[in-house]
């Protein structure tokens, strides 16, 4: 009877012994699991939340299995679907993007894209690199470039310190221009070395007098960098034409405070519209004051809703010269992103750009003007067929926001106005930035545009264009309500110059 209880006890101490290791060893290796995720530097989630980070990763790779019967198709959340965000980080990372077995998209539903394949497809010794096209004849400084895919809008502000080098870095090596967004020039987007667009918003962030009016001076000072290459005068966004910027208090350190010329902790909200334009002469006339001061193209940024206001600025262009026309005009689609916005406006105001980048294409060609203003499309083109269609559409060049954000590491928490973003790219918090690594983070960048303009390429040598320049709008069909597709020139027929127009 001893002896059994002896036994016993035995038992229960080396149980409780290995319970103890086995606690111990588990221990250590969550242990060393922190230490690896604090330390490693290609992973955000796992850098700003160690350990329990490696969750998202584990859960991410079951949902493939388990998300066909519960949850979500990989074509259905919005505003990206997974198809898009994973080709967008796999290409990011400069790894393998082939996919197997067939295609999971459904090519039924009105509206689906197809790319109209070419039975003697383009061989690859008959490849010629993309076209450069010039920016801004009349100007002291044209530009002049062949990128075709470049990083939009978003300011210092909306987006962090480290996002910004990210970006400035990568594109620098990339070949394409960065846009600063409407919150001014920071050091951040110079460090890079990548071109800039500089963006004057309605509040004239960075070159504003303390009442809001434009500085001709600190203009000419900030666009005399070499390396601010245009001008875009913000007229609206897709996400809230109507309305202006809204940074919220808690995001205005003292440096954004500075470089925007306003006061810091306090909201930073531009107004709806400039105040000094409100007609096509207004309009005309500020692009002319800045191209002026600053001897660079101008052009303007604009979601399109009505549109006879083009025509009355396109005919008021042939009166006062073609010197006086915008340089470029950026069509913003409707349904475009924003660091914050209202959902009303969000959800509800503005063209898609499917629709209002064939408008603005054909209204400058009925108006002779569409070798003189250059047309740049953004909105959803984050993967190369949305990008090849906007180039069929008549685009010239292709800016992404939220294409590039993805490249940094963006999981889509949807919090951009919170300060919280987990992936460090719109919070000022110093801890989740952490784990927004630049030298990672501006390799994908790189990664990412340059697969961009790789696949760009892909889907035109199909269809039997050496250059994605060479893509028209017969090249695409859209599937329409009786399941059959029909070519987007029917859809939208190509548009000649009116009788006696000048181009
Ligand atoms: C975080 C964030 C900040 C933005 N800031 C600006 C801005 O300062 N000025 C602007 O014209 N557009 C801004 N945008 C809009 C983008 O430049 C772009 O027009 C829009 O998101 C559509 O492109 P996308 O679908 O590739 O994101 C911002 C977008 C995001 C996501
Ligand atoms: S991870 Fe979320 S909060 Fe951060 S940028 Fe992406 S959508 Fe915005």
């Amino acid at each position: 009877m001893r002896d059994t209880f002896i036994n016993a006890i035995d038992i229960v101490q080396i149980l409780s012994a290995i319970l103890v290791f086995l606690l111990g060893l588990g221990l250590l290796i969550v242990i060393v699991m922190y230490v690896v995720d604090v330390n490693q530097t290609s992973h955000a989630i796992r850098r700003n939340f160690p350990v329990i980070g490696r969750f998202r990763y584990l859960f991410e790779k079951l949902g493939e299995y388990f998300r066909q019967y519960f949850f979500a198709q990989d074509r259905e959340e919005m505003p990206f679907n997974r198809a898009q965000r994973s080709w967008i980080y796999r290409a990011a990372k400069g790894i393998d993007n082939t996919v197997a077995f067939g295609s999971t998209k459904d090519l039924r539903p009105v509206g689906t894209m197809i790319f109209v394949n070419c039975p003697y497809p383009v061989l690859e010794s008959e490849v010629v690199p993309t076209s450069t096209l010039e920016i801004g004849p009349y100007c002291r400084q044209p530009y002049r470039t062949d990128s075709i895919f470049n990083v939009s809008a978003m300011s210092y502000g909306a987006i962090s310190k480290p996002a910004v080098l990210a970006l400035s870095k990568g594109s620098a090596r990339a070949g394409n221009w960065m846009n600063t967004g409407e919150g001014g020039l920071s050091p951040y987007h110079l460090e890079g070395g990548a071109d800039i667009v500089f963006q004057v918003g309605t509040a004239k962030y960075g070159v504003r007098n303390p009442d809001g009016t434009l500085n001709d001076e600190m203009l000419a000072e900030v666009t005399a960098h070499e390396q601010v290459k245009m001008i875009e005068l913000k007229l609206s966004q897709g996400a809230k034409p109507g309305k202006g910027g809204i940074l919220p208090g808690e995001k205005v350190t003292e440096e954004i405070a500075s470089i925007r010329g306003i006061a810091a902790g306090a909201d930073s909200i531009s107004p709806n519209r400039h105040p000094e334009i409100d007609s096509a002469e207004e309009l005309l006339d500020m692009i002319a004051r800045i191209r002026d001061v600053s001897g660079k193209p101008v052009g303007f940024k604009t979601v399109i809703g009505a549109y006879g206001w083009l025509d009355e600025l396109f005919e008021l262009i042939h009166e006062r010269g073609l010197e006086s026309a915008p340089d470029f005009i950026t069509v913003d689609s409707g349904d475009g992103g924003t660091g914050a916005a209202p959902m009303s406006l969000i959800d509800n105001v503005g063209l898609p750009i499917r629709e209002s980048l064939p408008l603005v294409v054909d209204r400058l060609n009925h108006h002779g003007l569409r070798d003189r203003i250059r047309v740049i499309a953004s909105g959803k083109l984050v993967t190369p067929a949305e990008a090849a269609l906007a180039l069929c559409a008549g685009a010239d060049f292709i800016n992404s926001a939220r294409g590039f954000m993805f490249s940094l590491g963006c999981i889509q928490a949807l919090q951009c106005n919170l300060n919280t973003c987990p992936t460090g790219i719109t919070t000022h918090d110093k801890r989740l930035q952490r784990g927004l690594v630049v030298s990672d983070k501006a390799e994908r960048v790189y990664q990412y545009a340059k697969n961009m303009r790789k696949e760009i390429s892909v889907i035109a040598h199909s269809c039997g264009v050496k250059e994605p320049r060479g893509l028209k709008r017969f090249h695409v069909r859209i599937v329409q309500q009786d399941g059959r597709s029909v070519p987007f020139d029917e859809l939208f027929p190509d548009v000649q110059p009116a009788s006696g127009v000048q181009s």
